[in-house]
């Protein structure tokens, strides 16, 4: 059986939102997506002003703020065969605050995934990703091009997704990261794989990585 608790870090445009929803799929564990979490509560007019600027200027929100949304989160039935956290934690507090929420319910960190991608190419990938605000589904306009059935209203390009924001989301990744991934290196969890060429080429090192036998999740569709 594969690993079900799991983290993928990686810069902005590495592709986790991508990969997350293929190994989702295949495990049958949902995706907990801060950054979705915090767009949603943006859209339902719950987040604080002071945090919709943040995120839009490529700022972290506050660790609180995420941990309080993940605490709750994995309480929920449809995590108790496992799940997997796209994008948090992004700091050694968000890290230290998962092992007690997880500790409380009486669960262990399987493994940590991170996926490289050099910056000159994360740039490109995020200015050019659209989003279909009605199904979630993540396209590129060059890599990855929406099907002619989706109308361009339906398109979504993210307030934080314009070159200079992405340059700082770059920035305060890298910084971040010289602390977390140390901290998951120590503890044995970490596994890092190189997200560059086509999504199809990465999604076979993703599941590779996981130990995600071709049997897995394939039974249930069957
Ligand atoms: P979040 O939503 O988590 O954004 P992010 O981490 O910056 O990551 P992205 O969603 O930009 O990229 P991705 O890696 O998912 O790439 P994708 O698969 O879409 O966070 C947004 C903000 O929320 C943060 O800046 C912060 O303010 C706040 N926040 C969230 N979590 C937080 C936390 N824990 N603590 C504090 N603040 C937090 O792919 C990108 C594009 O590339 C797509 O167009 C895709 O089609 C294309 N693509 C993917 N793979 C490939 C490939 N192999 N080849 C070519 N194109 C590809």
């Amino acid at each position: 059986m594969a690993n079900t608790r799991l983290v993928l870090v990686g810069p902005p445009g590495a592709g986790k939102g991508t990969q997350a929803k293929v190994i989702c799929a295949r495990l049958g564990i949902p995706q907990i997506s801060t950054g979705d979490m915090l767009r949603a509560a943006k859209k339902a007019g719950k987040l604080p002003e002071e945090l919709v600027k943040q995120m839009a200027a490529g700022g972290l929100v506050p660790d609180s703020v995420v941990l309080g949304l993940v605490d709750q989160r994995v309480t929920e039935a449809d995590c108790k065969p496992g799940f997997l956290l796209d994008g948090f934690p992004r700091t050694t507090p968000q890290a230290t605050g998962l092992d007690d929420v997880l500790a409380k319910n009486g669960v262990k960190l399987d493994v940590v995934l991170a996926i490289d991608v050099a910056k000159d190419l994360l740039v490109e990938r995020a200015v050019l990703r659209r989003t279909d605000k009605r199904t979630g589904q993540i396209y590129h306009l060059k890599y990855n091009p929406p099907p002619a059935s989706v109308a361009e209203a339906d398109l979504e390009h993210r307030p934080d997704d314009h070159e200079d924001v992405v340059a700082k989301r770059i920035d305060v990744y890298e910084a971040m990261t010289a602390e977390l991934l140390p901290f998951y290196e120590k503890r044995g969890k970490l596994k890092r794989i190189s997200g560059v060429g086509t999504v199809d080429e990465v999604t076979q090192r993703v599941l590779a990585a996981l130990e995600i036998t071709s049997q897995e999740g394939q039974a249930e569709r069957a």
